[in-house]
């Protein structure tokens, strides 16, 4: 990587401020794919991660995190009602999801989302150094790239987008469009998961800014926009060798054991969110239990489900709905010690999960929509045997790379059993050449590629003023 000081702005820090159940204060890894994705790429190279810690108190002072220093944002309880669950997260995030969630528009919440935006702004503008690079990210900091260019015109600003971003259709409805978009087009490269993405973008810019746009180039104030789709990865080395470390392999087969020695294991690895499809893979498996196509005492599922945005009404919805589904599948189909759905809301560390995957012999990944979903390339680079059977929705941004899933659309409940059964019945050449595929693509297609690719795109771009786009 580079070696200039990098300035990374994410809404969160890799590491979160939490309770431990003896109630004494805790540092942990912060959930979720973006955290997963940035943090293993920045260790010990020279950057700068500003972000928020979790919580609504006073900034903490932090030490750096594998060499990365930490510079905290700090949100008010108000902050962190109108911006993070309110804008970000009740306006944005089901709007940018399809609209699975009816998206909530608030004045409040939109003048707490410009606040926040601003603070986070001037806290990168305090921390880059003259002329350097700086990387925004994510949905909850829309405006940064527009706002930073005021502050320090020197910079270099990238922005990537991890989440989808809606086709006009959608996007129009949002009351602040204009500003949402100007605020993206501050940056010099603005990247997305899809190109589809970059597309609608694109689309976006010309029929609500007037400007010229075209998939790879938007002219903005006398400068040139560069657009492009940049599909985030994990580091597949690092998976593989933790997959592959003799007490990880020990550990799965262990795991293998408490859950009954079933033929076949299916696992789901989710965030409790409404966009991650849970409610209707349990539907798909509910109904291959009752036409008797799979049995309790040959197969299981383990469903991890990490509560998420807990305050935000539609989460706490979906969570009781979910708990409900799985308490009524487990008391029609479940037998004395062997329950139908292993059920479980503990977030997982990074072996655990790992030795999960190894003992999942088909993995489902069934968002209804997703920017990419690193859960499904994780799985695919734990497999270091060769097998394994990945069933991935195709509304998942990594249905895109990993075309040799057993692709299924999960709005369609009989697709969505028939893949399941497909998975599950597939015979060992066919699974092994899928995964061989899938696994040779993560192999060249990594998180240091992106990170290069990206970040070499960003440094090629810039103020080029009068060309045209
Ligand atoms: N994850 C984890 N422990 C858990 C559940 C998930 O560490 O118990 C991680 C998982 O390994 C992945 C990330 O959380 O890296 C989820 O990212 P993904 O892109 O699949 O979905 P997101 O949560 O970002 O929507
Ligand atoms: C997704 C978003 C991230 C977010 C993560 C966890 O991956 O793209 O920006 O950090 O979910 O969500 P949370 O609300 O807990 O930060």
């Amino acid at each position: 990587m580079r070696q200039s000081p990098l300035v990374v702005v994410a809404n969160r820090l890799p590491i979160d401020d939490s309770v431990a159940p003896d109630g004494a204060f805790e540092w942990r890894r912060s959930p979720g794919g973006l955290v997963s994705a940035l943090h293993p790429l920045l260790r010990h190279t020279p950057a700068t991660w500003v972000g928020w810690a979790g919580g609504t108190g006073p900034a903490p002072d932090l030490p750096d995190v594998d060499g990365v220093r930490m510079h905290t944002v700090p949100l008010s309880a108000e902050d962190f009602r109108d911006h993070y669950e309110g804008f970000a997260n009740a306006t944005l995030w089901p709007l940018y999801h399809d609209a699975v969630e009816q998206p909530e528009y608030h004045r409040r919440w939109w003048e707490a989302y410009q606040r926040v935006n601003q603070r986070f702004a001037e806290a990168a503008a305090r921390v880059a150094e003259p002329g350097g690079l700086v990387w925004v990210q994510d949905y909850h900091l829309q405006l940064v790239p527009g706002l930073l260019r005021e502050l320090r015109p020197d910079l270099r600003i990238g922005f990537f987008l991890h989440v989808p971003f809606p086709p006009p259709e959608l996007f129009m409805q949002l009351p602040r469009r204009a500003e949402l978009l100007r605020g993206m087009l501050g940056a010099d490269l603005v990247g997305f998961q899809r190109a589809q993405a970059a597309h609608n973008f694109a689309q976006l810019a010309a029929k609500v800014l007037g400007l010229p746009a075209t998939d790879r180039r938007i002219g903005v104030d006398g400068r040139v926009v560069r657009i492009g789709a940049f599909p985030v990865a994990i580091d597949t080395a690092e998976m593989s060798a933790l997959a592959a470390r003799p007490e990880v392999a020990e550990r799965a087969r262990r795991l293998r054991q408490d859950l009954g020695r079933p033929e076949q294991v299916i696992l789901s690895v989710d965030r409790m969110d409404y966009t991650k499809g849970i409610e209707q893979r349990l539907k798909a498996y509910r109904e291959l239990l009752a036409n008797g196509d799979i049995k309790v005492r040959d197969t299981v599922l383990v469903q991890v489900a990490v509560p998420s945005r807990d305050r935000v009404a539609q989460y706490q919805i979906l969570r009781d709905r979910v708990e409900h589904q799985v308490g009524r599948i487990n008391g029609e189909f479940g037998r004395v010690g062997e329950p139908a759905i292993h059920y479980l809301t503990q977030p997982f560390d990074r072996a655990e999960l790992v030795a999960l995957y190894r003992v999942a012999d088909v993995m489902a990944v069934t968002p209804l929509r997703d920017g990419m979903n690193l859960v499904a390339k994780e799985y695919v680079a734990a497999r270091v045997d060769g097998t394994g059977a990945l069933l991935l929705s195709e509304f998942a941004g990594a249905a895109s790379e990993l075309e040799q899933a057993y692709l299924v659309n999960p709005h369609d409940l009989d697709g969505l059993k028939q893949g399941l059964l497909a998975a599950l019945r597939a015979g060992p050449e066919d699974v092994a050449a899928r995964m061989r595929a899938m696994r040779e693509h993560l192999a060249h297609n990594d998180i240091h590629a992106w990170a290069a690719s990206y970040l070499s795109a960003l440094e090629e771009s810039g103020t080029l003023v009068g060309r045209r786009p």
